[in-house]
């Protein structure tokens, strides 16, 4: 090993392009081998079904270095399975979700230097994704496409760390009701962007969306789950069919209830709730928990935190997760997967 000679502890969430990725192509209805390659450009037709109807979704993971000096990955399996769902419901071809799996390890090991040490707070983020890539021009799926996966070291998602954040309820929405939002396709992001640039100039970290239906409950931010305490120190978190099943907050959920004895609530929240709740929190591969601080929706304001720390049950469920990830506590079996 050769550690590549970044300022590990002060990285933030962007792209820095590693030494190989892996390219699977998808021809006359098979997959072939796939190839770990140099080159990080990607050519297609100017027609490609991705570029004209947005034909593309994607996947998000992490290796981290224990505290043993080991490189692991966190339930890589259920990325492979979300990963297949998502192409189902786009009508993309599956990519076998054991190869799924050993594409994302060999691609971690091909940039093992990019791996960040151990206590630096950052990790190596993992970008499976997949495209269609050959002429389509009337509405339909490609018959053609690409499956990538590329590494980049990466720090908090949220600027300072586990600094709590604002965020606002928003009036537009990420997902339609009986849509994708329960899918990680590219569209669902593309919806986002307007509001996520609209609400960084409000102040706000992000937009919490309401469910799409009739704006009354809880469902999630253009980039993580939620997950919120009540006073009794329950964890209360949102139900609906058009949030993305987070791996994260499926894994706190288990966390919570088989390890820490805390009682978890998983249904539909009002959004009249807010002010029963006493802590709030973000939750993603990106997001890890990030700590929200106050929820505006519109004249009315919910503050969870006072100064700048996480709450006390967030806090266990944090160091619980992450000790998990760093190899500092035992996590269910077939959990931690060893590079
Ligand atoms: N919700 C959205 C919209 C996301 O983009 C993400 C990130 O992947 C999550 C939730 C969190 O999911 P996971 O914990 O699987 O990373
Ligand atoms: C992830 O957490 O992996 C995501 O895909 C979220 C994205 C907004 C970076």
């Amino acid at each position: 090993m050769n550690k590549k000679n970044l300022d590990w502890s002060n990285l933030s969430f962007g792209y820095t392009k590693t030494d190989k990725r892996f390219v699977a192509n998808f021809k006359d209805g098979k997959w072939d081998d796939g190839v770990l390659t140099e080159d990080d450009k990607v050519v297609i037709s100017e027609c490609a079904g991705v570029l004209q109807y947005a034909q593309t979704c994607f996947e998000g993971l992490k290796a981290y270095t224990t505290q043993d000096g080991r490189i692991v990955t966190f339930r890589p399996d259920l990325n492979a399975k979300r990963m297949a769902d998502s192409c189902r419901r786009l009508v993309m071809p599956v990519y076998d979700e054991k190869k799924f799996v050993e594409a994302c390890l060999a691609t971690v090991k091909a940039n093992i230097d990019y791996v960040p040490p151990y206590g630096t707070g950052a990790a190596l983020y993992i970008r499976p994704y997949m495209f269609g890539s050959d002429p389509v021009i009337g509405v339909k799926p490609a018959n053609e496409y690409q499956f990538r996966i590329l590494v980049t070291p990466v720090g908090p998602y949220f600027k300072g760390g586990v600094k709590p954040i604002s965020v606002r309820i928003s009036d537009k929405d990420r997902a339609a009701p009986n849509g994708t939002g329960d899918i990680k396709a590219g569209l669902n992001y593309a919806m986002s962007l307007y509001n996520i640039v609209d609400a960084h100039n409000c102040g706000f970290a992000e937009n919490i969306y309401l469910d799409p239906k009739t704006h009354q409950y809880i469902e999630e931010t253009g980039g993580a789950n939620i997950i919120f305490v009540t006073k009794e120190g329950k964890l209360v978190t949102p139900k609906s069919n058009s949030i993305l099943p987070s791996i994260t907050r499926r894994s706190l959920v288990e966390v919570a209830r088989d390890y820490l004895n805390i009682e978890v609530e998983e249904r539909q929240i009002h959004k009249d709730e807010l002010k029963d709740f006493v802590e709030c929190g973000l939750c993603g591969t990106a997001a890890v928990i990030s700590p929200v601080g106050k929820i505006t929706d519109h004249d009315k304001e919910y503050v969870f935190s006072n100064g700048d720390k996480m709450g006390p049950v967030l806090t266990k469920l944090y160091d619980t997760l992450t000790g998990m990830q760093m190899g500092r506590i035992e996590a269910p079996k077939g959990w931690i997967v060893e590079i």
